[in-house]
């Protein structure tokens, strides 16, 4: 029998009693084409337990598993995927009709695949309006001509993206290049691509999920690669990881501690070689990372000083996952090559190549109870004429105002950007006159936001300027704040290269 998170009855499970770290932490397995450059995947859904103490849990997953299969492709190799949608007709979560796209006259399941971070011609980007129905499929092409990163594919269907990927509809795509096989990184084994969301459980083990729409969805349980609480084994040498936070709209702290209690973040030191597009231009030391939904951090941590010793993945002050390292031989570690002291070359954006400067405000309309009941990107909505038409090849400065009480996780389709600065600004000035009044100095980003990204957080009250050149195909795309319960609610428009 299927069971439904539809019955909403207010009480989640509680998950902080279960025993901890019984589970190991699962590897997804690499997607396998059919034949070179051609691969098939199916959405399906499916049971798993989360937890050895758990009742299984049904999810939707590429191929029957969420995380979906790694795809692992080489810069300058497209592949063609067929997406194909097995999934049942019934939403495993409640479809509320009131969300744009999500209305009584469109089927209940549609899904639409996007490859998050990738530069492709707009009819294999996923748009959310060319949705396909169980029982269909669609095709889509990568050509893969970008540098090395972590990307991810999820489903991006209009008015139920928050559902379908909150089902478990979300997985990494790894693409690599030369410049990255020459550094020598931790590989195969070594490497381990980690997807961190949160979910809610209702008492019989199933995905809990509102019934109407909510601006702000926040589990109380933490899964890493589907598993809550796991262990993870390693030995006492430098492994990667490949971290994304795949949240619906949870923003994640994270650090390693010695400490298993919930007391402090961690502060043992590691190397993030990495951020959304790609490698950084040098390693940096780093003792904890903040990740909004959809941003990635590659990084690199030595366990060969823990060599025998138990440490833990923290999630603000809350051990996630249990670290196991072997106690190893003797001096093995010692023969490893360091990191590189220079990864790449990052050349900043000059301002001065920006042919126009955009600016974009993010708001919230409230409703009675004082809660939003949507959003808007430049107060308008998805369906509203497009605005923003950069030429193909131009650069643009956009400034993302933020008039909302709370950070938004904004992502650009199609392109990679870097940030120029946040600066604190006057809203009631700015509502009042539509003109931007500085109240603070511009803050340049965080050394870790400094190379190539292509989803920023734009705090409260901030505006972020971001220099995008956009390159790549002519065409529509979209731009949204990766919240995905405010996506879906209006605040993503179309944009399109001209
Ligand atoms: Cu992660 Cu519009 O995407
Ligand atoms: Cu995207
Ligand atoms: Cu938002």
């Amino acid at each position: 029998m299927r069971h439904r998170a539809t019955d909403l009855a207010g009480v989640s499970l509680n998950t902080a009693g279960l025993p901890k770290y019984v589970d190991a932490l699962p590897v997804p397995e690499k997607a396998r084409p059919l034949r070179k450059g051609f691969y098939r995947i199916t959405m399906r859904e499916f049971q798993a337990k989360i937890h050895r103490d758990m009742a299984p849990t049904t999810f939707w997953g590429y191929e029957g598993m969420s995380p979906g299969p790694t795809f692992e492709a080489r810069s300058g190799e497209a592949i063609t995927v067929e997406w194909v949608n097995n999934l049942p007709t019934k939403h495993l979560l409640a479809v509320d009709h009131a969300v744009h796209g999500a209305e009584e006259n469109v089927p209940e399941v549609r899904t639409v695949v996007h490859l998050h971070g990738a530069k492709v011609p707009p009819e294999s980007d996923g748009n959310p309006e060319r949705w396909f129905v169980p029982g269909q499929s669609k095709t889509s092409s990568y050509p893969n001509r970008q540098d090395a990163a972590g990307l991810f594919y999820h489903d991006h269907a209009m008015g139920i993206t928050r559902l379908n990927a909150g089902a478990g509809l979300f997985g990494h795509f790894l693409i690599r290049d030369a410049l990255e096989d020459s550094l020598g990184l931790p590989a195969g084994r070594y490497e381990i691509p980690l997807c961190i969301y949160d979910r809610l459980f209702q008492l019989n083990g199933q995905l809990q999920y509102p019934k109407s729409w909510t601006d702000d969805y926040n589990g109380n349980a933490l899964l890493l690669n589907g598993k809550l609480f796991p262990f993870l084994a390693v030995e006492p040498r430098p492994y990667r990881f490949r971290v994304l936070n795949c949240s619906n709209g949870t923003f994640f702290s994270l650090s390693f501690s010695k400490n298993s209690l919930s007391l402090v973040p961690g502060t043992e030191p590691f190397q993030m070689i990495g951020s959304d597009q790609g490698l950084l231009s040098a390693p940096l030391e780093m003792k904890r990372i903040a990740l909004t939904p959809a941003e990635r951090a590659d990084i690199v941590i030595d366990f060969s000083s823990y060599a025998g010793k138990t440490i833990y993945l923290k999630d603000s002050t809350s051990p996630i996952m249990q670290i196991r390292v072997s106690a190893g031989e003797a001096g093995k570690a010692m023969s490893l090559p360091a990191l590189p002291a220079k990864l790449r070359n990052i050349d900043r954006t000059p301002e001065n190549s920006a042919v126009r400067t955009r600016e974009l405000t993010l708001m919230d309309y409230m409703g009675a109870g004082g809660r939003p009941t949507h959003m808007l990107l430049n107060g308008a909505h998805y369906d509203m004429p497009v605005t923003e038409k950069p030429a193909l090849n131009s650069t643009e400065i956009w400034t993302l105002i933020n008039l909302t009480e709370e950070p938004h996780p904004i992502h650009l389709h199609l392109v990679r950007f870097q940030i120029l600065d946040r600066r604190l600004f006057d809203p009631q000035a700015y509502m009042k006159t539509g003109k931007l009044v500085y109240t603070e100095p511009a803050a340049p980003p965080e050394a870790h936001e400094a190379g190539w990204k292509d989803t920023v957080r734009a705090d409260r009250f901030l505006a972020t300027r971001i220099i995008v050149k956009f390159e790549g195909y002519k065409g529509r795309y979209v731009w949204h704040c990766h919240v995905l319960e405010h996506e879906d609610n209006e605040m993503m428009r179309p944009y399109e290269v001209i």
